[in-house]
C-alpha cells in the first residue's frame, strides 16, 4: 500500500512508520523534523519530506494523489501549547488540517485522521460541581465513541481550543461523510505512552508531557510537579498497542472502519496524576539504584502557576473500547508497570549511553 504519512516522524508516527516499514509498505512521511525516523532514512520504501505544512503550496495535492491512503497526525499535541498560544494551536489543529482533509474529499482518497480522547472533555461528575450521587463510579467517566456528550470548559479557559479544534474536525469529516459519502476514520487516542514520547527537556516547546516531565525530574533531581494536587486520572496505553490497533484501522481487511471514530486506550491502566509521579519513583528506585542522587521531591503546584492563565483539564477519562473490540477484533495487551517499566528503561538507557559519549545528556540530547 502507498500510504502518506503526515506527522509520521513524531511519537505516534515514528512508531508507526517503523511498522509500516516492516510490513514493506511503501512511506511518504511529511515532517517538520525528522529525529525521530533518522534510523531509516535511505530505506528503498520510505521517503522523507522534511516540510512545514503552514507553508503555502508546499505540494499536498499531489502527494494526496499518489497515495492509497492518508494518515493525519500533525498537531500541536502539548498542552503547555493550548494555554501559551491558543490561535496557533486552532491554526494548525484546524485550519491546516482541514486543508488536508479537503484535500482527500477533492481526490477521493481514504483519510485516518488522529483526533483526541480531550474530545470528551470533563465528566458529568465534574460538570455537576459535586452534586452527582456516586460520582467516582467509573461509568460516569467511561466515554463511547457515538454516545457520550461533550463537555467543555468556558471559552476563558482557553485551554479547550486544542480539544474544540479537534472536535470541529471532526464534526466536519462527519458532515463531508454524510452528504457525500466522504471514507474517512477518526482515532482519539488516550494518553499514549512509550520510547520517543517526548525529548526529555525541550528547547522550543516548554513544558513535555506528564511522562516526560516526571522522568527528566528523577534523571536530573529537581523537582515532580503535580499540578492541581494531581487528582486527575489518565489511562495509560502502550504505544506498541495502540500501532497494532491503527494498523488494523490502516488495513481494514473487513471494510467496517469508514466512517466511523475509534476510542483506543486501555481502560484497566488507570492511575491518578499523584499515584504516577509515586509509582514511577518505586519503580525507578528498584530498577535502577543510584547512590549520588535523591529522589526528587513532589511538590504542588497550582495549574495557573504551572501553565498559565486559561488552564484546565479534564478530571478523568476512561475509553469504552468496545467497538474497536468487535470491529477490528483489537485489545490492549500492555499492563501499567510493565509499560512505565519499558518506557523508563529506554530513557535511562539513552540517558546513560549519552553521557558515555561524554554530552550533556538532558540539554542536547531530543529523543
Ligand atoms: N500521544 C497521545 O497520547 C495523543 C493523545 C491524544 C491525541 N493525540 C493526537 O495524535 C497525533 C500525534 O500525536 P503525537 O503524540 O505523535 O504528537 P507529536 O507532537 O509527537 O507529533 C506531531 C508531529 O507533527 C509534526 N508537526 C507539527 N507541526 C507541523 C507542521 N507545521 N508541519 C509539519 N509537521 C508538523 C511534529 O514535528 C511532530 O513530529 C496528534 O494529532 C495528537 O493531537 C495523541
Amino acid at each position: 500500500m502507498k500510504i502518506l504519512c503526515l506527522g509520521g516522524a513524531g511519537f505516534i508516527g515514528s512508531h508507526l512508520t517503523a511498522r509500516l516499514l516492516k510490513e514493506r509498505h511503501t512511506i511518504t512521511v511529511v515532517d517538520q523534523d525528522h529525529e525521530k525516523i533518522q534510523e531509516w532514512v535511505g530505506l528503498d520504501n520510505l521517503r522523507i519530506i522534511k516540510e512545514d505544512i503552514r507553508r503555502p503550496d508546499w505540494g499536498l495535492m499531489e502527494l494526496v494523489q499518489d497515495a492509497d491512503v492518508v494518515i493525519d497526525l500533525i498537531a500541536y499535541a502539548n498542552p503547555g501549547l493550548y494555554v501559551k498560544m491558543p490561535l496557533e494551536v486552532f491554526r494548525l489543529n484546524f485550519t491546516e488540517n482541514l486543508k488536508i482533509a479537503e484535500a482527500c474529499v477533492a481526490l477521493k482518497k481514504r483519510l485516518i485522521q488522529f483526533s483526541t480522547c480531550e474530545v470528551y472533555g470533563k465528566t458529568p461528575a465534574s460538570f455537576m460541581n459535586g452534586h452527582l450521587l456516586e460520582a467516582d463510579d467509573p461509568l460516569h467517566a467511561t466515554f463511547s465513541e457515538d454516545t457520550t456528550n461533550l463537555i467543555m470548559g468556558p471559552v476563558n479557559k482557553h485551554r479547550w481550543i486544542y480539544a474544540s479544534a479537534k472536535q470541529l474536525l471532526e464534526r466536519v469529516l462527519h458532515a463531508y461523510g454524510l452528504e457525500i459519502g466522504f471514507n474517512y476514520t477518526i482515532i482519539r487516542p488516550f494518553n499514549f505512552i512509550g520510547p520517543k514520547i517526548d525529548f526529555l527537556l525541550s528547547e522550543n516547546d516548554g513544558i513535555p508531557r506528564v511522562f516526560s516531565f516526571f522522568m527528566d525530574a528523577l534523571l536530573s533531581g529537581t523537582d515532580m510537579k503535580l499540578v492541581n494536587g494531581g487528582h486527575n486520572r489518565r489511562c495509560y496505553t502502550y504505544i506498541d498497542d495502540a500501532v497494532e490497533a491503527i494498523y488494523r484501522i490502516i488495513m481494514d481487511v473487513n471494510g467496517v472502519c469508514n466512517r466511523e471514530i475509534f476510542n483506543i486506550g486501555t481502560p484497566g491502566n488507570e492511575i491518578s496524576i499523584r499515584e504516577l509521579a509515586n509509582k514511577m519513583q518505586d519503580i525507578y528506585v528498584r530498577r535502577y539504584p543510584r547512590t549520588d542522587a535523591p529522589l526528587p521531591q513532589i511538590v504542588d503546584v497550582s495549574g495557573e502557576e504551572f501553565y498559565g492563565k486559561g488552564y484546565e483539564d479534564s478530571d478523568r477519562r476512561i475509553p469504552d473500547i468496545s467497538k474497536a473490540e468487535a470491529l477490528i477484533g483489537w485489545k490492549p495487551q500492555w499492563g501499567l508497570n510493565e509499560l512505565l517499566e519499558s518506557t523508563m528503561d529506554y530513557y535511562v538507557d539513552h540517558v546513560n549511553t549519552t553521557q558515555a559519549k561524554n554530552v550533556s545528556p538532558l540539554k542536547e540530547t531530543h529523543i
